[in-house]
């Protein structure tokens, strides 16, 4: 399959915006931003991100015992931009603060999601990182979405949706 296409493709599939952070056991605080988060089980409480094995943090990640996952808000699309660019230092703007198990948070994320290490799978040229969720914060605030290589906001759906899934018991998902 042609690379663009897949690329073009997944672009269409609307996902999270969060920063990843952790920090060595040489005390290096490490973070990238990362769509790719997802939940896996509910028992144990699962969650992954996937992690391109060529990123500089790859290795920070792939030793980590605790990671925190920040889910970004509405407003905070320069912090995914600073996160995801190459060669600079994305804590020197001084947002982040020691949040759970001392990892560097955000204090406005719409959540943040605070985990141990419990698996890490090699998957071609990514490693999905699966960890334990300890715990959840919820800042109760919008989020952002990543949709077509754009930053956006999910729509509130019309009435007759809600009430479908409601009939359908599927309020949970
Ligand atoms: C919206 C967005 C989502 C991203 N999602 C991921 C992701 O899920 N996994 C990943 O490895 N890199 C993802 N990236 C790229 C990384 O944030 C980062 O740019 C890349 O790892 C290069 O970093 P490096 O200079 O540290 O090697 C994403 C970038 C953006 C802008």
């Amino acid at each position: 399959m042609d690379p663009s296409d897949f690329t073009r493709g997944m672009a269409a599939v609307p996902g999270p915006v969060t920063v990843a952070t952790t920090v060595t056991g040489a005390g290096a605080r490490s973070g990238f931003t990362a769509s790719s988060f997802v939940s896996v089980s509910l028992d144990p409480p699962l969650v992954l991100l996937c992690i391109d094995q060529g990123a500089s943090t790859y290795q920070a990640f792939a030793d980590a015992d605790r990671f925190l996952v920040n889910v970004l808000a509405e407003g905070q699309e320069a912090v995914a931009l600073r996160f995801a660019t190459s060669g600079i230092d994305r804590f020197a703007a001084g947002d982040m603060r020691p949040c759970e198990g001392g990892l560097p948070g955000l204090p406005e994320a719409a959540l943040r999601v605070s985990c141990t290490r419990h698996a890490l799978v090699g998957a071609g040229d990514h490693g999905i990182l699966v960890g334990r969720v300890e715990e959840i914060r919820d800042g109760r605030r919008p989020p952002l979405v990543y949709h077509r290589r754009s930053f956006t906001r999910p729509a509130p759906l019309p009435r007759p949706e809600e009430q479908l899934l409601s009939a359908l018991h599927l309020t949970d998902w």
